[in-house]
């Protein structure tokens, strides 16, 4: 009989040794700051609701406004689902649908929308980009035009978290999602309110409410009763690890994208857990 011997190759490493479980020995190797991917890469996610919903009369002025922008800025241009995913989250609740299967239904009208604006883009030279091509293929894109189209909607599809019956992880959270990875310069949000308020400022309490110019991610979840974001997204700020800051701004107002890029406030700063180091 064949003598049985060990042979796992022992490959030297400082996680060797380790089962990646246990926080106090990964921590001093793996905590370390990661590399900006894209350092000149700017990220603008356009509001699906806000913006895209609105059609020609909203969409129409800020594709004139990104074409404008387009020899000052390398972008990643992310949309929101927007009404028709709420559309069907309710056929898709009504059906008693788990959320897993609802994730990627609402990820593919944030997709649709991308297809709308790339193609008014086009003749720029921008196209619609899929999440796998955003992933590995962005520098690429972005050496051959200025600017490319993909969906905000982070892909978690039947991965989705169960802990609520619609998805958590919505359009501004995938978008700030892979603009911290990529260690992008900046991410904009685009809405149709100048910023984020001290509650809806189209609500019952809209005439009280006050617009907030600058707050950290933990006090906003306090400070307003709904939010213009997908309140995942705080939680994701709370472990970011290049981007200080995201800036929520107003793009019916034109000029507003065009200064917030700039480095300008416009609107309301977001600042994140990222650390300076
Ligand atoms: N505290 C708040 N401050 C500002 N706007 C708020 C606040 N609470 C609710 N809103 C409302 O949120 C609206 C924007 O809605 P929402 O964020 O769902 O749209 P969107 O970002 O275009 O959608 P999507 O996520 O599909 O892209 C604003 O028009 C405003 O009426
Ligand atoms: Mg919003």
């Amino acid at each position: 009989m064949a003598e049985i011997t060990n042979t796992i190759k022992h490959v030297p490493s400082p996680l060797a040794r380790q089962t990646l479980l246990d926080g106090s020995l990964t921590r001093p190797v793996a905590d370390v700051r990661p590399r900006a991917i894209l350092p000149w890469l700017q990220v603008v996610k356009i509001g699906g609701r806000a913006i895209m919903d609105r059609g020609a009369e909203a969409i129409l002025p800020i594709v004139e406004e990104i074409r404008k922008l387009l020899p000052e800025h390398r972008l990643l241009i992310l949309t929101g689902a927007g009404i028709r995913a709420r559309h069907v989250y309710s056929v898709g609740l009504d059906l008693g649908l788990p959320v897993g299967s609802l994730a990627p239904l609402a990820a593919s009208e944030a997709g649709q929308n991308g297809h709308i604006l790339a193609s008014l883009l086009a003749p720029e030279g921008v196209s619609y980009v899929e999440h796998p091509t955003i992933a590995s293929q962005l520098a690429i894109h972005l050496t051959a035009a200025r600017a490319v189209v993909g969906s905000a909607f982070p892909p978690y599809h039947h991965h989705e978290f169960p802990n609520s019956r619609l998805p958590t992880h919505r359009a501004d959270t995938g978008a700030f999602l892979v603009a911290d990875a990529l260690g992008a310069a900046g991410l904009t949000i685009v809405e149709d309110v100048d910023g984020v308020y001290t509650a809806d400022p189209k609500g019952p309490e809209g005439a009280k409410a006050q617009l907030i110019r600058e707050s950290h991610y933990s006090d906003l979840a306090q400070q307003a009763a709904t939010l213009p974001l997908d309140p995942a997204l705080l939680e994701v700020m709370a472990n970011a690890r290049h981007l200080p800051q995201v800036q929520v701004i107003n793009g019916l107002v034109p000029g507003r994208l065009t200064a917030a890029l700039r480095g300008e406030h416009v609107g309301t700063l977001i600042r994140t857990g990222a650390r300076a180091d």
